[in-house]
């Protein structure tokens, strides 16, 4: 698992700049649609919320893959050269979901209590790709 996701983020990096490279090795991975959240959701901190995707285009040797959800948000960053660059900043300290099955279709999760008011979060599904969903809020009440 711990190999895995090193090559999901691996191939998230290279994936936001460069997707043909990573043409061969997409024969190996799946990419569910993630469902929920879209970019209409609104999260309390705090609060249970179950995150969905497409299991109809997961090959059965993949269902029973343990899978991993991490919260990010958008963000930019500037090279040296000044160009904007896109991130993801992705929370890899805190899993919002961890050790579920891919094939399950969802799992609930948790909106950590400290999470910062944001309107451009995301949530990133890894079984052995990672997959990124719409940009939504978290928001105080
Ligand atoms: C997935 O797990 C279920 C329940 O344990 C089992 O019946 C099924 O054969 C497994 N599928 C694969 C591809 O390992
Ligand atoms: C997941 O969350 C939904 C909505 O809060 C709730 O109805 C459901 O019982 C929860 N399922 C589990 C397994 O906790
Ligand atoms: C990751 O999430 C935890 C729980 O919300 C939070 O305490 C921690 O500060 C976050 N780390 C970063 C780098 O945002």
């Amino acid at each position: 698992m711990i190999f895995n996701t090193l090559v999901s983020f691996l191939a998230l990096a290279l994936a936001a700049t460069s997707t043909p490279i990573l043409q061969p090795q997409q024969l190996d991975v799946i990419t569910p649609h993630i469902t929920s959240p879209t970019e209409k959701d609104s999260w309390t901190p705090g609060s249970i919320q179950t995150v969905t995707w497409e299991t109809q285009d997961i090959p059965p040797a993949f269902v029973n893959n343990s899978g991993m959800i991490l919260l990010g948000h958008m963000g930019t960053t500037y090279d040296s050269k000044g160009r904007p660059q896109t991130t993801e900043n992705l929370n890899t300290t805190c899993p919002l979901a961890n050790h579920f099955l891919i094939g399950a279709g969802k799992v609930n999760v948790t909106v950590p209590l400290d999470t910062p008011p944001r309107d451009t979060y995301i949530i990133v599904l890894f079984g052995d790709s990672g997959n990124t969903s719409p940009q939504f809020k978290i928001q105080r009440k």
